[in-house]
């Protein structure tokens, strides 16, 4: 037998008690039942987005709730500016011009989070920019971006800020109202510990004052329908009922653990993660603006990182991201969000350094594990 470890950053892997939230008989949607489980949820939604606004449920991936801050925001042909620091950010402007927007990219090297100065003197430059979009954590690249001094910037122009948090939300501190965040988006399988399904998104005021006069079509993902319905606790549409249930159980969760604990969690499991990596020798791909999310490290340029994730996953059952694009055979990603603990970290740690011999790299066993390990016994109680 081979036990599996789910290390990805999404899926992540699913508490008993959510899966057997989950495993209830099916609920009718449209009964006071549902719309009470509904009503629950929505209140946990706004906690974890630290917000007075709706968060609206969607059936569909984290790019379903990205798709639709398109649709409902912008009109055929409006100028917006994507942050490109990897693959999701590239996927900003895929879907802009699949919809007809003209977006100016502002390019970031992989690993690096952008620069405020050059997002400021672009929209200096180009006042008829209308949206920024960006990654809060660039999952490709284990790379947080500036939200804070992003939403500063955005704040003072007639330019809302459409922030992808599919690996932030529920990971790090990111206060929606308080930062002055205009669209805030997630997904169920990642810091929700849910399997995929569910996206989540909320509007400030002023990109629902947008949201009315936008012009681009739109109909299964019509932003203004579901807060309609959401009124009535329901859903336009049918909801994904059993991920509801279990959305309700991981957000209870959650909110037992308590926010700051559940950040400081990913924070400590992030950092531990680096202890090991500079022990084991090897770089980090986000140095300067490493995301708690996960964990980019560099493999040793003797090593195809491809067929090392493989390796772990089929021979050792430990799954791990491997790179994309440019980055593919050469790194490695290890999560930390969702339901991940100290012992999580260090199978991930151990099972690396394995592999890593296992593939002619010559590393002392445990040298990585005990740099983790030192810097998670802060973590333990007294
Ligand atoms: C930062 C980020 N954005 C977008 C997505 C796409 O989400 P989905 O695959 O749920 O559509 C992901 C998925 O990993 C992600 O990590």
């Amino acid at each position: 037998m081979i036990k599996n470890y789910l290390l990805a950053p999404g899926p992540t892997p699913v508490p008993p008690r959510v899966a057997l939230a989950m495993a209830q008989p099916i609920i009718h949607h449209r009964t006071p039942q549902f719309s009470r489980i509904f009503a629950e949820a929505q209140h946990g939604l706004k906690r974890l987005f630290q917000t007075e606004q709706d968060v609206l449920m969607l059936a569909a991936s984290g790019t379903g709730a990205m798709e639709s801050a398109i649709t409902n925001l912008f009109s055929p042909g409006d100028e917006v500016l994507v942050i490109n620091g990897g693959k999701f950010g590239e996927r900003w402007g895929k879907i802009a011009t699949a919809y007809g927007l003209t977006p100016t990219e502002v390019r970031v090297p992989w690993g690096a989070g952008v620069r405020v100065d050059e997002v400021r003197a672009v929209l200096d430059r180009q006042p008829g920019i209308r949206g920024v979009c960006v990654q809060a954590s660039e999952t490709s690249t284990a790379a947080v971006h500036p939200i804070e001094d992003l939403a500063a910037l955005t704040r003072e122009r007639d330019v809302l800020l459409i922030v992808d948090g599919i690996t932030a939300v529920g990971v790090f501190d990111l206060p929606m109202d308080r930062w002055g965040i205009d669209v805030l988006i997630t997904g169920s399988q990642k810091a929700l510990m849910l399997p995929p399904g569910l996206a989540f998104i909320a509007l400030s005021e002023r990109a629902w004052e947008r949201s009315a006069t936008a012009r681009l079509p739109r109909f299964y993902f019509d932003l203004a329908r579901e807060r309609a319905a959401l009124a009535q606790h329901t859903s336009a549409w049918t909801p994904a009922i059993s991920l509801v249930l279990g959305l309700r159980e991981s957000l209870a969760m959650l909110f037992e653990e308590g926010l700051p604990r559940v950040f400081d969690r990913h924070a400590r499991l992030a950092a531990a993660t680096r202890a090991a990596g500079r022990a084991l020798g090897l770089q980090l791909v986000a140095p300067e603006v490493p995301s708690p999310a996960l964990t980019g490290l560099y493999t040793p340029s003797t090593v195809d990182g491809g067929k090392l994730v493989a390796y772990l996953r089929d021979c050792m059952g430990v799954t791990f991201a491997g790179g994309q694009d440019h980055l593919k055979g050469k790194i490695v990603r290890i999560a930390h969000l969702g339901y991940m603990g100290v012992f999580d970290t260090l199978t991930a740690i151990a099972a690396f350094e394995m592999a890593l011999r296992r593939f002619g790299h010559n590393v002392p066993l445990g040298c990585g594990v005990g740099a983790a390990q030192e810097a998670l016994m802060a973590a333990l109680p007294e």
